[in-house]
């Protein structure tokens, strides 16, 4: 059985932020003559005051105060007009649907009396150590709301969660709570950044004017989604890749969420984050209490770059398994490129030779190993050894590949079933449906119904046999379709919108008892690729699966996308074969490999297939990857020139944190007109130290010094001519001592 403690301990990812090191988090203060509350964390003050009204007010999100600055006290707004009422233009910490609101409050909740109205004002507050929580009550009822805030003393990012507790003596109805409201300074002249895609085309950073009225990222889907991901930055005109000023934030869910961001009718910006409303219906009977994710909150005055840069350091410090030190990614070997669903012994045993002789570190077969698994049309749920593969069962593979130096790494999908399976045969009650309606498929598959307890006790009770049977240090998580049906239909009808929420406690919950009990075994979540990427996940799984677009061109472009909001710590990117299969496109093994050593670097093409000079480009590359991926996985990131907008060229630089190794990437996809390319100019580095420049792949202009100091290569900078398509080079700079 889950231990229902732990699992409670595990179930939101403001777990990981409350086991953030004391030492580590802003101390707040409040003064009680100003009613001010005030946060201090690397370059940014947060403050909030109580106004006139007892509402909750933002007083300052952005660049730091002064010690001594004076906020407060807060005279409450008065009406814009008898349309534009006060509740709806003033920036409100947190708000209920009450009282005249018409923009994106943060509860609203139904009362059995038909009472659909909050309004919220401050009741008590304490500081903790290092948590501001304000204690928010309705004006007539006995509805409460306390706020959480913690800051990074580091990067300033301020983790926000909310709870609601019902003490009246009936149900309430949450329909709609978010994890908290941010207010931006008012301007006229905001950009909104966020990412969308699709299956195999993830990360598309997006990019416009923020208007009058509500912007909407959301997902209904039941998981985070490949097409918004919960991630949005907020820049002014006039700020770019280094400079300027950006506000950005990121939801720590797993399931259906929504951002909203609402420029209301005097142009204040207020985002509002947290679970999706639509059928939503949170029944919370007397004396319950309903806990929002945490959204987590930054702001830069260096652009772009500079917001990324301070989410991956948080991420890193803050959200991964073992931070503030998180493991390097290893090289890994998948097979699913290579064999998709006809792996058996024999084969595994030949790539894993193959395999280790590159250098490979983890050698992962993917989906196929299981039950009937034949095709993506039967098997899933059957988590027993496929006989006729694997007759000896998995043992001598996996001795095999740990004879070998490798560690083995195993595909499941747990929270799907096939219809064609023994665990549908045996419980078809088990999967999201509305009693006597068509149960869709995707992929020919069902979701499995993760809030049930009986569910989740068999998926442990499965996997934890599974890992404890066999040698595994890894596990390739997949979740393959979205919901549809969103039934629940052994608990009540007032009781089964619940599934938006216990189902992911009960996943994070599995995850997080899984890794108490096999401490050594690492997680990669991937949902058909990029589906379930959130800070929420990422708190219980090592690395990410960004996307099953292999395409190394695409990926450029990707890759980018994605590094505006997480961290390359846990971005797996794999080389694969030539022609890829999603575009055609041919390109060389080693432009492949550069594109994939921008992250976690694996291998995903058939090894059969590859000639003696591949072997040998593959072994250099990736003894080379060894040497620089500490800077490429956990350094500062530096975004030279993007890949977006039918961009020639693509450079990034990633300079480890004491400035010691900086590694270069660049890429250019035609040469033309013997056009020649400006230089590339280096950011980051220690001016007054010398770096030596060393060739790891392609070359640069033969008048370039070995070694410069820092000021050199970021004023002078390095150029690098590329001649033809999809060519890439790779430099390393070293200090010298
Ligand atoms: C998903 C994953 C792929 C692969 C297949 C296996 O599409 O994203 O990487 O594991 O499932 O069926």
């Amino acid at each position: 059985m889950l231990d229902r403690r732990r699992l409670c301990l595990a179930l939101l990812s403001g777990a990981a932020i409350l086991s953030m090191p004391l030492k580590s988090r802003a101390q707040p203060a409040y003064n009680d003559r100003q009613k001010a509350f005030r946060l201090d964390g690397g370059g940014v003050t947060y403050a909030f005051g109580i106004n006139t009204k007892g509402q909750l007010e933002t007083l300052h999100w952005g660049g730091r105060l002064g010690d001594g600055d004076t906020l407060g006290p807060v005279t409450a707004r008065g009406d814009h007009s008898s349309f534009d009422l006060a509740i709806s233009v003033s920036p409100l910490e947190y708000s209920g649907f009450g009282g005249g609101m018409v923009i994106e409050p943060g509860l609203k909740v139904a009362c059995p009396d038909g009472s659909r109205d909050v309004v919220l004002t401050y009741l008590s507050h304490s500081l903790e150590g290092s948590t501001i929580s304000v204690r928010l009550k309705d004006i007539a009822r006995n509805i409460y709301v306390d706020l959480r805030y913690i800051m990074d003393a580091d990067t300033g990012i301020l983790s926000r969660s909310a709870v609601v507790e019902n003490r009246t003596d009936d149900w309430i109805d949450v329909q709609h709570f978010a994890a908290a409201i941010l207010n931006l300074p008012v301007n006229d002249d905001y950009r909104l950044h966020y990412l969308t895609g699709r299956w195999a085309a993830e990360w598309t950073l997006q990019e416009r004017p923020l208007e009058a009225g509500s912007t909407v990222l959301e997902s209904r889907r039941g998981s985070t989604g490949h097409q918004n991901n919960p991630w949005i930055a907020i820049s002014r005109a006039d700020t770019d890749e280094e400079d300027g000023p950006v506000w950005f934030g990121a939801l720590g869910w797993s399931g259906s969420w929504r951002i909203t961001v609402d420029k209301d009718a005097v142009g204040g910006v207020h985002v509002v984050a947290g679970y999706n409303p639509f059928d939503f219906d949170y029944r919370l009977a007397p004396g319950e209490t309903l806990e929002s994710p945490t959204f987590y909150a930054g702001y830069s005055d260096h652009g772009m770059g500079g917001a990324s840069r301070l989410m991956h350091r948080f991420q890193r410090n803050h959200i991964l398994p073992g931070h503030p030190a998180p493991k390097i990614r290893p090289v890994l070997y998948n097979s699913w490129e290579a064999t998709t669903f006809a792996v058996d012994a024999r084969g595994q045993m030949a790539l894993a030779e193959k395999a280790a002789s590159l250098g490979i570190e983890r050698f992962v077969m993917d989906d196929g190993w299981f039950g009937g698994r034949n095709s993506d049309k039967a098997g899933l749920g059957d988590w027993w050894v496929n006989p006729q593969k694997f007759p000896k069962g998995l043992k001598p593979l996996i001795s095999k590949v740990r004879s070998l130096g490798m560690e083995f790494g195993l595909w499941v999908e747990p929270e799907m079933v096939n219809a064609d399976s023994d665990l549908y045969r045996a419980h078809p009650d088990w999967i999201i449906n509305f009693r006597d309606r068509p149960r869709t498929e995707g992929r020919n598959q069902m979701v499995l119904n993760l809030a049930r307890p009986d569910v989740r006790d068999h998926l442990l009770g499965v996997l934890d046999s599974l890992l404890r049977d066999h040698d595994i240090s890894f596990l390739k998580w997949d979740y393959n379709r979205n919901w549809s049906e969103p039934g629940w239909p052994d608990v009540a009808p007032d009781q089964q919108p619940k599934l938006y929420v216990e189902y992911i406690r009960n996943l994070y919950g599995l995850l997080a008892e899984l890794r108490r009990r096999h401490p050594h075994v690492e997680i990669e979540s991937c949902a058909g690729g990029g589906g379930r990427v959130d800070m929420g996940i990422m708190a219980l799984t090592d690395q990410v699966w960004p996307s099953d677009n292999t395409d190394p061109y695409d990926r450029l472009t990707m890759q980018e996308g994605f590094s505006h909001a997480y961290a390359p710590a846990v971005m797996m990117a794999w080389v694969t074969d030539s022609p890829n299969w999603v575009n055609q496109r041919s390109t060389s093994l080693a432009y492949r490999f550069l594109s994939s050593m921008q992250g976690g670097l694996g291998i995903g093409a058939n090894l059969n297939h590859w000639d003696k000079s591949d072997f040998a480009t593959a072994k250099r590359l990736i003894a080379e990857y060894k040497t620089i991926r500490k800077t490429v996985q956990h350094g500062n990131l530096y975004r030279l020139i993007s890949p977006r907008n039918g961009s020639n060229r693509s450079v990034t630089l990633s300079v480890s944190a004491d400035k010691s190794q900086a590694v270069l990437f660049a890429f250019v996809h035609s040469s033309t007109k013997l056009d020649a390319l400006p230089a590339i100019t280096l950011r980051g580095l220690d001016p007054r130290k010398i770096y030596s420049i060393r060739v790891i792949e392609g070359g640069f202009d033969p008048r370039t010094p070995p070694t410069a100091s820092g000021a050199y290569w970021m004023t002078h900078g390095l150029s690098v001519p590329q001649k033809g398509d999809f060519q890439g080079s790779l430099f390393g700079f070293e200090v010298q001592i």
